[in-house]
């Protein structure tokens, strides 16, 4: 019965010395397989020999044999966690004097909004908060949507000033968002309280001011007793809350077909304050027209069906492209259309 003991003992000395010896990874991997190989492991045999002893003697080694094996284990496994741990301070030791963490990190770009969708938007939520519905209208028109049913009859000298191009004698790229304005009032009933912005396209030569294809936010209202001063107070609160208050506007006499009365607006030029005769924003006035209104002409009521006795009402065509040039301080209209990232990214909703 001693005899056993003591060779245990003796097992478990010889363990020490051989892992305290043990220096790196591949002594502590002989250790290893030396006392614990399920084939010829110091530990194997033991349990081996357990088998021989009688049966009261087998109960107390064995309680004896296996505590020298966790003994073991839990030995060799702490010394190889110690070895991780070491190696891996030993990485960021060599390294933390290379990193700067002071640099900024590498960030992902993940693209925005454009800036005439981020004034679009901005220009949609003002007149959200006023009731209006967002109407959409297709690109290509019918002769009959984009000029008869607004009052242009056929060969009238006004469509000059709405040239565009045809697809076929009777379809067209829509010259304003106006034609929305009769598509709506086919469907819905008064009270109508709607907004339709959109591409429309003309035939222009590119300027900081003019481009063949640009924005344009349509704005109508029709119910009973509507008049012109609903027309100037919706847009004079649409422009203040636009341009935060510090905006000087100016209504202007004007003419459209299907208009009567009609106004323009104008807005100071924010690129040179008026005080550049040479402006090519403003030509020297000091001014950029940003918008046409009126009332919508009783004849135009009739065209769709509603009782221009009963009802009235006002409608407005804004530029967004150059409304927003005004709002971001943009001397031409075309850096909107360039795709230069620079200038692109530098916009964000407020
Ligand atoms: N459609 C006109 C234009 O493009 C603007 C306008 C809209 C004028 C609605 C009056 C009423 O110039």
């Amino acid at each position: 019965m001693k005899d056993f003991k003591a060779k245990i003992e003796e097992h478990k000395k010889r363990f020490e010395k051989a892992l305290s010896r043990a220096k790196d990874e591949k002594s502590l991997q002989e250790v290893r397989n030396a006392f614990m190989s399920r084939k010829r492991g110091e530990l194997k045999l033991l349990f081996e020999e357990l088998k021989t002893l009688k049966p009261e003697e087998k109960a107390a080694f064995g309680q004896m044999v296996n505590d020298l094996k966790i003994h073991i284990q839990e030995k060799i496994r702490a010394r190889g966690e110690l070895k991780v741990i070491k190696k891996e301070s030993a990485v960021l030791k060599a390294s933390s004097g290379k990193i700067d963490l002071t640099l900024p990190g590498q960030k992902e770009y993940w693209g925005s909004p454009h800036p005439i969708s981020l004034f679009q938007q901005e220009i949609e939520n003002i007149f959200i908060a006023m009731g209006y519905f967002i109407e959409d209208g297709p690109e290509i028109e019918t002769d009959y949507y984009n000029f008869e049913a607004l009052n242009f009859p056929p060969y009238h000298p006004a469509r000059d000033d709405w040239d565009t191009l045809y697809i076929t004698d009777d379809l067209l790229l829509r010259t304003h968002t106006s034609p929305v304005q009769i598509r709506a009032m086919e469907k819905r009933k008064p009270p109508i309280r709607i907004i339709t912005p959109g591409k429309v396209y003309r035939r222009e030569t590119p300027d900081p001011t003019h481009l063949p294809m640009f924005y344009q936010v349509e704005g109508l209202v029709v119910d009973e007793g509507i008049t012109f001063a609903h027309l100037k107070g919706t847009l004079e609160h649409f422009l203040k809350t636009l341009f935060y208050e510090k905006i000087k506007i100016r209504f202007r006499p004007s003419f459209f077909p299907f208009t009567e009365p009609s106004a323009e607006i104008d807005i100071e030029c924010t690129v040179c304050g008026g005080k550049n005769e040479e402006c090519r924003v403003c030509g020297g006035s000091g001014w950029i027209e940003i918008l046409g209104s009126g009332m919508v002409d009783p004849q135009v009521l009739k065209n769709v069906n509603i009782d221009p006795e009963k009802y009235s009402g006002f409608a407005f065509g804004l530029g967004i492209d150059r409304t927003a040039m005004s709002a971001f301080q943009i001397p031409d209209m075309r850096f909107f259309y360039e795709n230069d990232l620079r200038f692109i990214r530098q916009f964000t909703l407020k």
